[in-house]
């Protein structure tokens, strides 16, 4: 019996290794974490993470080929082969502080497995880290093994948060990296392909380099972020012009060049991966003396935030320039729908952005807890973030100026706005009638992600702002926004 060890039961190290357990049963995955609470968690019927189907693959393996632990060695030790996902966030301090990866926890894992192997394995980089650091692990892994061989191979994950699960099942390409200019490395690389042939038609299972396949994650992220800034920037000039941008951009998909996937406008992208990725890239250009390639990048993510910065400032000049004391309902925190991840959201810069006009916030979302939102809302941006927004809230502000709620007619009830910022399915089919009689007028809507029926909702009453959208005459005659 292959045995896989996952040191990392995160949001990819969690739905990867179940999908692996469920559709090979003759392989037995252990995955391990430092975090206690997190394993607990995987180990009882809440999982920790929120993804549509995971627990069902869990449950089905959960015992059987598929275990969570956190006897990090000891299963190291018993594994041929050893997938590191753990996180590679942003560094917050030195050398490439605001744009590098910090690669700590990717070190310690490293230098963990070289200390407890007994036997050679196979150590795939599943997390997204720097074209090149296989070099370094590798020198890690030799520089410290008793004669023991480890292939390294980089096997990056394109699963999308929200889709985990049939992402997982049915992959657009599977890709792995490895050294193609070597036996062993050559024998590492079928190893890994064996087991996704087991579910992964053979033409989508893509072997390269190991530096194509670190390469290809971060440009995979820089091109899909580019698309959402790209469709965003046209979105300003749909509003300026009177252009519709779900129009512009059906016309613009129909390009089979171009393709129609990735083109909703919105009040901005989020998630742990594109920012920092897009970050990490910069900063690889840098380093490599392409400050030209490098600034091209930047330029995604500082459309990103003009874009929630422009929402913030829409809807304080449409309320007469005063948000102060007014109540804004906020429908949805997470950074997209099916998901209960909020790291980076968008949510974060435009509630911070409203209580610094002195807004009162009431929020709802479906999946993520109170105590998350408080932490997002208080906790201070670093320095280094000049990109974004700086503004900092303290936590005592955020107690008295933001409730959280458990649906939306009691976040909508009493409030002079709403503001939709993720696209859970169920804000399209609220009940806006009986939402419109219990505000105040005029009654604002602010559709930070085109979920709304624009229409139904002015005859209804509603003044309508939606990204993109030709402008309600209320909002035409407001003061022009920066
Ligand atoms: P996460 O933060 O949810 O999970 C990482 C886990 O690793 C945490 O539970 C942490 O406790 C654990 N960990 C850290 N150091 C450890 C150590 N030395 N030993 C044992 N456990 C350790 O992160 P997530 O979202 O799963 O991301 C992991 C990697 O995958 C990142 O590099 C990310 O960029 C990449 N990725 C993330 C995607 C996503 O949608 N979240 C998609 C594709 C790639």
């Amino acid at each position: 019996m292959v045995k896989i060890c996952c040191i990392g039961a995160g949001y990819v190290g969690g739905p990867t290794m179940a999908v692996i357990a469920f559709k090979c049963p003759s392989v037995e995955v252990a995955v391990v974490d430092i975090s206690v609470p997190r394993i607990t968690a995987w180990n009882s019927d809440k999982l920790p993470i929120y993804e549509p189907g995971l627990d069902e693959v869990v449950k089905k393996c959960r015992g059987t080929n598929l275990f969570f632990s956190n006897e990090i060695e000891k299963h190291v030790a018993a594994a041929d082969i050893v997938f590191v996902s753990v996180n590679t966030p942003t560094k917050t301090s030195g050398l490439g502080a605001g744009k590098a990866a910090d690669l700590t926890y990717w070190e310690s894992a490293a230098r963990m497995i070289a200390d407890v192997s007994k036997s050679s394995k196979i150590v795939v980089e599943k997390s997204t880290v720097p074209v090149k650091t296989a070099e370094a692990i590798e020198k890690i892994l030799t520089h410290n093994s008793k004669g023991i061989e480890f292939h390294v191979l980089s096997n990056p994950e394109f699963l999308a948060e929200g889709t985990a699960i049939t992402d997982l099942f049915n992959p657009d390409r599977v890709l792995i990296g490895g050294r193609e200019e070597n036996a062993g490395g050559l024998k590492a690389i079928q190893t890994l392909k064996d087991i996704y042939a087991q579910w992964v038609p053979q033409e989508r299972i893509i072997c390269t380099n190991l530096w194509s396949a670190e390469l290809s994650k971060l440009a995979a992220n820089a091109f899909l972020a580019q698309r959402i800034s790209s469709v965003n920037s046209i979105s300003a000039l749909c509003e300026a012009t009177g252009a519709n941008v779900t129009q512009v951009s059906s016309a613009v998909g129909k390009d089979s060049r171009i393709g129609s996937k990735f083109l909703n406008a919105s009040v901005g992208f989020g998630g742990s991966c594109f920012q920092k990725d897009i970050l990490n890239l910069v900063y690889i250009c840098e380093c490599n003396g392409l400050p030209e390639v490098a600034n091209y990048w930047k330029q995604v993510i500082k459309i990103n935030d003009y874009q929630k910065n422009r929402f913030v400032n829409r809807l304080v000049s449409s309320m007469f320039n005063t948000i102060s004391g007014k109540k804004i309902a906020i429908l949805g925190f997470s950074f997209k729908k099916d998901t209960g991840d909020t790291r980076e959201t968008p949510a974060i810069d435009v509630c911070k952005g409203l209580l610094n006009d002195k807004a009162q916030l009431v929020i709802y979302d479906p999946q993520v807890p109170e105590t998350q939102i408080f932490k997002d809302l208080s906790t201070p941006k670093f320095d280094w973030d000049q990109l974004g927004s700086t503004i900092q809230i303290t936590e005592d502000a955020v107690k008295q100026s933001v409730k959280v709620v458990h649906n939306a007619y009691e976040a909508t009830k009493d409030s002079h706005a709403i503001c939709i910022l993720t696209e859970w399915d169920e804000f399209k089919s609220l009940d806006y009638q009986k939402i419109y009689n219990n505000m105040p007028k005029p009654a604002y809507m602010f559709d930070g992600r085109n979920v709304v029926d624009v229409a139904k909702l002015r005859q209804i009453g509603f003044i309508v702002y939606s990204i993109g959208k030709p402008l309600d005459p209320w909002l035409k005659d407001m003061p022009a926004i920066a």
